[in-house]
């Protein structure tokens, strides 16, 4: 039976693979893409019809990928999508990159992964490859995803491989993509490693393989945790050295000249995306299974959590020495997408902004260049439009809330016609006409 895992080994190495991509949105739109350019026959899966939809049509859908990319390869047949998941018997490869959200109670939410597991189970054949990309707790692969493609009697390092591979995708990162970016592998066993190898090597510039699917699930959410950790460290000192009449931007800069052993973090309104708010928990799920407690994890997640309301409370004070009041202020919030340059508003610290300043009684409107409108989302019902930066609108507001510091901005004309801006991004630093109107925050 190894004879198929062999012919899978040929396919690889002689490119002639067929790869699935199942879960075509910021992950695996960008892998779907690189596999197609790199030659490889590629079949999009998503359970939203409106993405192999617009694919087809040789339309994009994300920000940072022009539809001219998914175009050109649409036309030359090398890429093609469906939401029709009986096609996946024609995958040699299926990769699958499916959201990995919480629960409304915090815990991990893994029922897109193990239903893409159930559907991948009934069409599996013995020669077919299987990738997990999505971000999970370690054991995910072994424990959850193994056993549900075994269901049917084939058995994962003598019929199928099983492997994980976790992204390290960055939106809105110029410098580092998909093709250029180290990426960890693993398999459940040797040849699902050596397989995983095989599909990854031609496409990324560099595959580092580890032992086990346990130490590539772990390694992924340490790169997480780090970030998160160090995010809350330096949201905490903001607090601490506001208080002290320090500005936590110039500290962090003056410590990062030091050219070793230091890593600058910056603080901000919150965490957002699909990532950072949430893969940690991910862990501090898992570990309570071995009675232990992420204390760390939980700390920063209790100091990040706070700061869309620390933010709000800056905003509060400053016109409170204005001779005014949140209550009946109309404050303009300056981006909504969780990031710099991106249309991704996924857990954005803005939505929290947005919804405690309604709470509060301020007349809330918004501009982002890359999200038109606000309407209903899991946690949130807004129904609201981005209106234009013009004079006329900063001069009709009562402060500026700086919550996402999109380089499009033209921050000199925002501080010249706005009575007051709050900057919880450092995005006025360079500013030196009209300071005394900025607040930071
Ligand atoms: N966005 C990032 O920057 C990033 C970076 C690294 C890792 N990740 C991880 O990658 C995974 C995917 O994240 P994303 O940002 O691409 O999410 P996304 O929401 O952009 O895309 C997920 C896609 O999967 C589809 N989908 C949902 N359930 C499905 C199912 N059962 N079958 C097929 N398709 C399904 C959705 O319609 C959507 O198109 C998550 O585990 C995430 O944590 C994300």
């Amino acid at each position: 039976m190894t004879g198929s895992l062999d012919g899978l080994r040929d396919r690889l190495t002689r490119r002639t693979a067929t790869v699935g991509v199942i879960g075509l949105g910021y992950v695996g739109l960008p892998q779907a893409l690189a596999f197609a350019e790199a030659g490889y026959q590629v079949l999009g899966f998503d359970i939203d019809p409106a993405k192999p939809e617009a694919l087809n049509a040789g339309r994009s859908y994300l920000l940072d990928i022009p539809s001219a990319r998914v175009a050109a390869l649409v036309s030359t047949g090398r890429l093609a999508a469906t939401a029709d998941f009986h096609r996946l018997g024609e995958c040699d490869a299926l990769i699958v990159c499916v959201p990995t959200p919480l629960s409304e109670h915090g815990e991990p939410d893994l029922s897109a992964v193990s239903g893409t597991s159930s559907t991948l189970a009934e069409y599996l054949r013995p020669g077919q490859l299987v990738v997990l990309v999505s971000t999970t707790y370690p054991g995910t692969t072994e424990e959850l995803v193994r056993p549900i493609l075994e269901a049917g009697g084939l058995v994962v390092g003598r019929d199928v491989a099983l492997g994980y591979s976790p992204e390290r995708e960055d939106p809105g990162n110029s410098r580092y993509g998909f093709g250029n970016t180290p990426k960890l592998v693993s398999g459940c066993t040797d040849i699902c490693r050596e397989l995983t190898v095989l599909l990854y090597e031609p496409v990324v510039g560099k595959v580092v393989p580890v032992s086990s699917t346990r130490v590539a699930e772990a390694s992924k959410l340490l790169e997480n945790i780090y970030r998160a950790v160090n995010i809350a460290l330096v949201n905490e000192l903001k607090i601490c050295f506001d208080r002290m009449g320090i500005d936590v931007w110039e500290v962090i800069g003056a410590a990062a000249t030091k050219p070793f052993g230091f890593t600058p973090f910056y603080p901000g309104p919150g965490l957002g995306g699909h990532c950072i708010p949430i893969d940690p928990f991910y862990l501090t799920w898992k570990a309570r299974e071995f009675d232990l407690h992420t204390r760390f994890i939980e700390l920063a997640g209790e100091i990040n959590t706070a700061m869309p309301e620390y933010v709000v409370s800056r905003l509060r004070d400053a016109l409170d020495l204005r001779g005014t009041t949140l209550h009946g202020a109309r404050v303009l919030v300056l981006g909504v997408a969780y990031k710099r340059d991106t249309g991704d508003i996924r857990e954005s610290p803005a939505l929290r902004v947005l919804s405690i300043l309604g709470r509060r009684g301020a007349v809330v409107s918004y501009h982002d260049p890359h999200v038109p409108k606000l309407g209903r989302s899991r946690h949130y019902d807004f129904d609201l439009e981005s209106v234009p930066l013009t004079p006329e609108v900063l001069r009709g507001t009562d402060a500026v809330l700086i919550v996402t510091d999109h380089t499009s901005v033209d921050y000199p004309a925002v501080v010249q016609h706005a009575a007051l801006v709050v900057d919880s991004r450092n995005a006025t630093r360079d500013i030196s006409e009209g300071r005394e109107k900025i607040v930071k925050a």
